[in-house]
């Protein structure tokens, strides 16, 4: 038997490797695309970075077996003699990710060069990599020697609507003599920068150093300038502007609070160094202090939300520039450290131009305006070229929307200005200006002050995003789904803005926690988030509160433990959950255990804050959340129909995130932590099923102990809280908190609620996500492509074929026959919470769905409906390289066609029970050598395959 066993064994292995031994001695797979800390060629401030790479190869069926990491402080010494930082000699592992660096002591301020090379499964080496490198900042707080300088101009501009003081401009002139071998800026601000040397803009990053609590932590950046510094007189300069630091919070405004701006200091900084080394070695120091001057420009308005003014006629010729003359500016104000504040380098993907637009119509307005339409929601501001007199006035306000009659729509802006100003300083030639610290949420532009009208090139639309790369995309046969997945890709890169914000244009733009965990995993398929994320959770955690509950939005400015913005906002179950949720979506994404680790105390805290406020007891009962503001909190935000109580949401989201720490505990080695978590996950399950579920398994909620529901949101005083809902039950599944049998019945009253409710969805953000999902894990998958494929109010489809180029906060934000008549104030175009079904579109109709953290492991099981979509394709890029899943349906004929990464492997659901009738790359899949990895799946048969490319038919039952 044993013999048998041995035989089998062998016989497999020569027969899967057989290829290989007779082929050409060198490895089947090559290391490319390395990366340190999720990001090419970074800056980085961390003592222990991960390294990572991906594997190509043209064979099918490739792994690592060991890799050999080495670094050196120049690239003449990365080789495996002379490697002098680290070389990690043959590791036996098939890691290639998040594998920390373990050489000498980093120093700053050095750049590390460093390859890597792979052995395959016949354990034979690759060749090394290309070389790739990274670089170290400050290390240490004593490596900062340059000194917080400022110009306070906020008493200006005060007695109007807005209170919008001018920019400052600094500036100072150095000279120097030697020969330069490379120079560095290192610079941040507290506030918002532009920095420009000898006149040119340094970088193309928008918006740094982003929005952290400043009182905790400011991110700085790292430019190369050796090719910006002359030998002779330079001059360094700087823009600054009020920013998130001490600009609007537009929510200040929207809430009516006494304070409005200026949440973190009144006052925007600079703090720049910049550190050349000559040929011969010595160093030099030009740093902001006392030595520096100020004065105000032609920026005479500058507010990231409100927008800005720009005066031509007060533009300081050459102050960029050196030979400037001085005259009658100041001397800049030096502002006191503080050691508490941390200065770190900025570790997400900065705010860039992603895209220019053109204007798609200009429509001619009453009194000599034009409204120019760029056929595109989006974030961003707009580029304007110009030519008129002096004095003329140029004024641009911004919308999503048009009315019937044409008028700009701004009423859902509510109090944010969001309209830009230029003044011409009369030029013979053409003018240009774009805004450099303002942006606004938009589709349309009203143009006035033209004396001629607009062409093509008068205004450009310059769309701003968090520059996170590309790893997704997605098609299928149905335009109206394709023209879905736009727009929620669109909507995503509105409001990945340096944090995930809640919407781009109205005077809010806040990092909402539950809008950012419904919808991070649909984020995850779309772009690289790893480091847009790495910079979030910061936030996120920098903001807990003190009673161990995440916030409702993050960063959350305080004071005293205290809310600034609205003394009354804390934390509100279904949001708070975000701080364990996206830790654990992180994770699973990216392989990623050092967050895990890094916020383990902090997650324990939240934990443990869960525990206190249910005494103990594993179980919220209604009304367990009076004393939060709106009572409850936000329950299922934006739900049409019947309403689901808040605290049967809280209950489910508590046993959600015992669950995800237990498997994150487990992912950390922490044994004791893992059981405990077991132990609450099964406590609140049970309690769940004791107090809110009948015998049949049906939800119930004691609708009379909420009375009058007076100071809930969405209480419907007719119906009250009900349990038996589409959110409930999509969640009860989604969260795996039923017993098998109870699952199925969920299920089933899920559907029942769906053909009562005429067909259609009733979810708001927390019902979203799981909606779908859970009607495929119920083999409910045709009723999921019914919704998803409705374009009757409320559903996807009607938002497309109303128009829409981006997901809207509500699902009736617009109809063609009543407008904007539904709260018009609320009533975003540019949200992407609804556009979490993403999840599914790339989960269950392509079937990509995460086994194993980093996808190691994957499944390739896509949902065939029975009509509408006949094509699905989609990519995804993950840690470990590019997964495809597609499928063609011709007749009863399947095509279906899978990429699977070297180094990985995917179970591969075929949609057909008789293996005769699969063929898989040509071969009928009985006699091809995948036959020994097939299993029968219910009515489906599954195939464990290996890396590579996969032409599988089949005909379908
Ligand atoms: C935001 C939401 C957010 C919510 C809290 C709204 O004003 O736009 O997206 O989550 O407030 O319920």
């Amino acid at each position: 038997m044993r013999l048998k066993k041995i035989y089998t064994i062998l016989f497999t292995y020569l027969f899967f490797n057989l290829p290989f031994f007779i082929s050409e001695a060198d490895a089947q797979i090559k290391p490319v695309h390395l990366r340190c800390e999720y990001k090419n060629t970074p800056v980085i401030d961390i003592a222990e970075p991960r390294l990572s790479w991906e594997l190509v190869s043209n064979r099918n069926n490739q792994t690592q077996s060991a890799y050999q990491i080495i670094v050196a402080s120049s690239v003449k010494l990365l080789t495996e003699n002379g490697a002098d930082i680290w070389n990690s000699g043959k590791v036996l592992s098939n890691s290639t990710n998040q594998i920390g660096f373990k050489g000498k002591k980093l120093l700053s301020g050095k750049v590390y060069y460093w390859k890597v090379r792979s052995w395959d499964k016949s354990g034979r080496a690759s060749a090394w990599s290309k070389a790739s490198t990274w670089e170290t900042g400050f290390l240490k707080r004593e490596d900062w020697i340059a000194k917080w300088i400022g110009y306070n101009l906020d008493s200006l501009n005060k007695n109007k609507t807005y209170h919008l003081p001018p920019a400052p401009y600094l500036r100072k002139e150095a000279n120097v003599n030697k020969k330069i071998k490379t120079a560095r800026l290192y610079v941040t601000s507290l506030g918002l920068y532009e920095f420009y040397i000898n006149g040119k803009r340094i970088g193309e990053d928008f918006f740094q150093p982003g929005w952290t609590d400043y009182h905790k932590r400011v991110y700085y950046q790292v430019y190369d300038i050796t090719k910006n510094i002359r030998q002779g007189k330079n001059a360094f300069a700087s823009i600054l502007s009020y920013g998130w630091y001490s600009g609007y919070l537009g929510y200040a405004m929207l809430v009516k609070s006494p304070q409005v701006r200026a949440f973190y200091g009144d006052t925007p900084k600079l703090k720049a160094q910049i550190e050349i080394e000559y040929a011969g070695g010595e160093k030099e120091y030009i740093v902001t202090d006392e030595t520096w001057f100020a004065n105000q420009g032609p920026l005479t308005e500058s507010d990231i939300l409100n927008g800005e003014t720009y005066d031509a006629r007060l533009e300081l010729q050459g102050w960029d520039k050196p030979g400037y003359n001085q005259h009658g500016w100041k001397s800049a104000v030096v502002y006191p450290e503080n050691e508490n504040q941390a200065l770190e380098i900025y570790p997400g993907n900065p705010v860039r131009i992603y895209k220019e637009l053109k204007a798609k119509k200009i429509i001619p307005r009453p009194n000599g305006k034009y409204i120019v339409d760029f056929g595109q929601n989006f974030s961003g501001i707009i580029r304007l070229k110009v030519k008129g007199a002096e004095g003329d006035s140029i004024i641009l306000r911004y919308g999503e929307m048009l009315h019937p009659d044409g008028k700009l729509m701004t009423e859902n802006l509510r109090k944010a200005r969001a309209a830009d100003t230029y003044i011409l300083k009369g030029d013979m030639k053409e003018e240009v200006w774009q805004p450099g610290f303002t942006y606004h949420g938009f589709q349309y532009v009203e143009i006035s002050g033209l004396r001629k009208a607009p062409s093509e090139e008068t205004v450009i639309g310059l769309v701003l995003s968090s520059s996170v790369p590309v790893t997704g995309d997605f098609e299928t046969d149905n335009a109206m789904v394709n023209k879905l997945y736009k727009n929620i890709v669109w909507t995503q890169l509105s409001n990945y803005f340096d944090i995930p914000t809640d919407c781009p244009q109205r005077d809010e733009r806040l990092g909402w926690t539950g809008d950012a965990h419904v919808y991070i995993k649909s984020a995850i398929y779309n772009n690289d988030i790893s480091a847009f994320f790495t910079k979030w959770m910061t936030d996120l955690n920098d903001a807990q509160l003190s009673n161990g509950a995440y916030p409702s939005y993050a960063p959350m400015p305080m004071k005293d433990g205290v809310a600034m913005i609205r003394k009354t906002d804390s934390y509100s179950p279904g949001w708070m959950e975000a701080g364990i949720i996206c830790t654990y979506e992180l994770y699973k994404a990216y392989a990623d255990t050092r967050l895990i680790e890094k916020y383990w105390s902090n997650m324990l805290r939240f934990m443990k804050f869960l525990e206190t406020k249910s005494k103990g007891e594993y179980i919220f009962k209604e009304r367990s959340f009076e004393d939060i503001h709106p009572k409850g909190g936000y329950g299922d935000w934006l739900s049409v129909g019947k309403q689901t109580s808040p605290d049967l949401l809280a209950t489910m989201y508590y046993a959600y995130c015992a669950a995800l720490m237990s498997e994150m505990a487990r992912a950390i080695q922490k044994t004791e932590d893992k059981l405990f978590f077991d132990k609450v996950f099964e406590n609140v399950k049970k309690k769940l099923y004791e107090h809110y579920t009948d015998k049949t398994g049906q939800f119930k909620v004691d609708s009379d102990i909420y009375g009058n529901g007076a100071g809930y949101s969405h209480y419907n005083p007719q119906k009250g809280f009900g349990g038996h809902t589409q959110t409930a039950y999509a969640n009860a599944i989604y969260m795996r908190l039923l017993s098998r049998e109870d699952t199925q019945k969920a299920g089933n009253y899920l559907k029942e609620l769906i053909l009562k409710n005429s067909g259609k969805l009733s979810t708001g953000f927390l019902g979203v996500k799981p909606l779908l999902p859970a009607l495929s894990a119920t083999d409910n998958g045709d009723m999921a492509y019914k919704l998803l494929l409705s374009t009757e109010y409320p559903s996807w489809g009607f938002e497309v074929v109303n128009g829409a180029t981006t997901i809207w906060e509500r699902w009736n934000s617009y109809t063609k026959e009543k407008g904007f008549e539904n709260n018009a104030g609320m009533n975003s175009f540019n949200h992407y919470s609804f556009g979490a079904v993403n999840e599914w579109m790339f989960g269950n109709m392509a079937g990509i769905k995460n086994e194993t953290p980093g996808y190691r492991t994957f499944i390739i099981k896509p949902e065939i409906p029975e009509q509408g979509i006949n094509r699905v394709r989609a990519n995804y890029r993950s840690i470990n390289g590019n997964i495809v899943s597609g499928w063609k349906k011709i007749g009863r004929k399947l095509e279906m066609e899978a990429i699977i990464p070297v180094n990985t492997s995917a179970w591969i659901y075929i949609p057909s029970s008789s293996t005769d009738k699969i063929s898989i790359n040509g071969k009928q899949l009985k006699k091809s050598i995948y036959y020994a990895n097939t299993e029968t799946a219910g009515n489906k048969v599954k195939v464990k395959l290996g890396s590579g490319s996969y032409k599988i038919d089949c005909l379908l039952e």
